[in-house]
């Protein structure tokens, strides 16, 4: 990718990726965002201090705009913190014909997504994503949302950005578990699509991954195809849940319970282990299949250790998931690796098989 800049169109939003993408947004400030009467950047405290001064360098009109700092972390990506970005895009005078800039990982873009959306019924937003997580996945197809007491984006609505512009030179102060938490969602991408990008991906260990551009790029494309031919999610953008029943149980089972909750991507690495197992059982993903995804998944990431005792808790998590229908698990399994099918209806039994596995197979593990 070098220096060259890809445009791709995800689900009506155009998308810059590469070195000069920060150049196009100085340059689409002063054009079609120039008739924006206020612009307003939301940040945490991490991309406050990692990302900001790196944007402001290369795009000196960001200094103009009022800056909002939210804590960092999934605990904060709540309606209350939206009830103070509000608050402060209220006070400092946001309208309609305001821009919100949102600087950070997918918790950032998910929580300013939503705020601005619904303000004033609906001001444009644009995302710069800071994390890989972020740049290949949450950050693009337009999903936007907040978490209710931790059960996962409860509240929240598909609205598009007005663009997003991804440079990936911001990984690098991306602290290395984040950067693994967003390889979950590559993995993931790769094992629902593209057996050869799997295979790539597999091929060596990624901590000697010292260029991201192209991974980036091939992820980006896995996920655009599948939005674009689906941006409500109506049926084949399901497919990207792959992992997620269980990862969100993971995810929020984590928030309620630990000290320092797991992250997004542990979570789905987590929950891709768990519905491997339902695949294999239910949809045809063979045990040489299964048994090479669960290899590569714990080569990079630790197993999360849950007791016995916690299963019913995880099974009643996935009572909220927004894909059930009529009170039936709905879940995205793999036939093959880089083959997936959504809209499988699983029984409580069989996810509480999985998740008793997975605990056997943990304590097996230690
Ligand atoms: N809307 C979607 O389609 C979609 C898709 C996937 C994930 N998500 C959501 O995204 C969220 C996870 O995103 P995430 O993994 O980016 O988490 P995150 O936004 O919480 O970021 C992780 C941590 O990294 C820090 N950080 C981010 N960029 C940094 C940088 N360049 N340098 C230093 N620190 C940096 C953040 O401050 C934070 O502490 C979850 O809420 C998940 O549900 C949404």
């Amino acid at each position: 990718m070098a220096k060259k800049i890809k445009i791709l169109n995800i689900a009506g939003s155009p998308v810059y990726i590469g070195q000069s993408a920060l150049e196009e947004l100085r340059y689409n400030l002063n054009t079609i965002f120039a008739s924006k009467e206020t612009f307003f950047i939301l940040v945490d405290e991490n991309t406050d201090k990692h990302c900001y001064p790196q944007l402001v360098a290369i795009v000196p009109q960001i200094e103009k705009a009022y800056k909002i700092v939210v804590p960092s972390g999934e605990e904060n990506k709540t309606l209350t913190t939206c009830e103070q970005v509000w608050n402060q895009m209220a006070v400092a005078g946001a309208n309609r014909k305001s821009l919100l800039i949102n600087l950070g990982g997918g918790m950032i873009s998910d929580l300013g997504g939503f705020a601005a959306s619904v303000y004033h019924r609906g001001m444009q937003y644009v995302n710069i994503p800071t994390s890989l997580m972020s740049m290949i996945d949450a950050s693009i197809g337009g999903k936007t949302g907040v978490d209710l007491y931790s059960l996962k984006n409860q509240i929240g609505l598909f609205a598009p950005p007005a663009a997003v512009y991804i440079w990936p030179s911001f990984l690098a102060t991306l602290p290395h578990r984040q950067l693994l938490s967003g390889y979950a969602e590559m993995m993931k991408h790769a094992l629902i699509a593209d057996a050869d990008f799997w295979r790539k991906l597999i091929s060596m260990p990624m901590a000697v991954i010292s260029n991201w551009d192209d991974y980036i790029l091939e992820a980006i494309r896995i996920k655009s195809d599948i939005v674009n031919r689906d941006p409500y999610e109506e049926g084949e953008r399901r497919l990207l849940n792959f992992g997620h029943t269980l990862g969100h149980a993971f995810e929020t089972y984590s928030l309620r319970n630990d000290k320092s909750a797991i992250t997004h991507g542990e979570a789905v690495a987590m929950g891709m282990i768990c519905e491997a197992y339902i695949s294999y059982r239910v949809a045809g993903l063979s045990h040489t299949g299964r048994d090479e995804l669960v290899k590569h998944l714990l080569l990079n990431f630790n197993h999360y250790k849950i007791p016995v005792e916690a299963i019913d808790e995880l099974v009643e998590i996935t009572n909220y998931d927004k894909k059930n229908r009529k009170g039936h698990a709905m879940m995205t399994l793999l036939r093959d690796i880089g083959q997936a099918v959504e809209g499988q209806q699983i029984e409580p039994a069989m996810i509480r098989e999985s998740l008793f596995r997975y605990t056997n197979f943990s304590e097996s593990a230690q």
